[in-house]
């Protein structure tokens, strides 16, 4: 299917401003500069559809892409968490508003959540991964920056993330994924096939 079609739809800064709660989507969630922008680009064959930046917290709002110029159909760039030079009373404020759209965005269907592949699986994802658990919402992790690993350390990494996440099997699964080098972005798009289209 046509991620390279998506186009942008709105920045919603609350759950209350987001697009309708119909159709499907399909969110990209991780730790602030974990990759979400970049992997939305590669995905999409869009070099600047969302933003990106070398300044951990680039994102700061709820970014909606509308797939094939179909609003019910759409991928969502969530602000990172864990940026630490925000005040703590925005980061509250954030987290609240992204705890609200993980618990009770209805059209939500599964999480991408994304993990730089030297750094998985940090106390943040473990949060994202219980707000999945406790509506039974798949997760689908990438290990990002895998072009900074060799291949052997960058498989070992993986591996390693998999067992750790065996008692969650039923409802997550892991690739590696390169946004710079494009290596996983086949795997990304037929999960979200699967997520979007059936
Ligand atoms: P926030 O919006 O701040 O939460 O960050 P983000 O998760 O959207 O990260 P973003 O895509 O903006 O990328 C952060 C930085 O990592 C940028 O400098 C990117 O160029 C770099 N980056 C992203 N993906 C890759 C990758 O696959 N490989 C390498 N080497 N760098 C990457
Ligand atoms: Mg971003």
């Amino acid at each position: 299917l046509n991620y390279p079609t998506a186009q942008f739809l709105i920045s919603a800064p609350t759950l209350a401003l987001c697009p309708d709660d119909t159709g499907a989507e399909v969110a990209f969630a991780g730790r602030s500069n974990a990759g979400k922008s970049s992997a939305i680009n590669a995905l999409t064959q869009q070099n600047a559809l969302a933003r990106t930046s070398r300044t951990p917290g680039r994102t700061q709002l709820i970014n909606f892409f509308s797939i094939m110029n179909d609003e019910s159909r759409r991928l969502v760039d969530l602000p990172g968490y864990g940026y630490a030079k925000v005040p703590e009373s925005v980061k509250l404020e954030w987290q609240k508003h992204l705890a609200e759209y993980l618990r009770n965005r209805f059209s939500l269907r599964g999480l991408v959540l994304l993990m730089d592949v030297r750094h998985p699986l940090t106390e943040f994802d473990q949060m994202m991964l219980d707000y999945a658990d406790q509506r039974e919402m798949p997760v689908h992790i990438l290990l990002t920056k895998a072009d900074k690993l060799k291949k052997g350390p960058a498989s070992a990494a993986l591996q390693k993330v998999r067992s750790s996440l065996k008692e969650w099997e039923d409802l997550v699964s892991v690739q590696l994924f390169s946004s710079l080098k494009r290596d996983g972005v086949d795997t990304l798009s037929q999960k979200l096939n699967q997520w979007l289209y059936t």
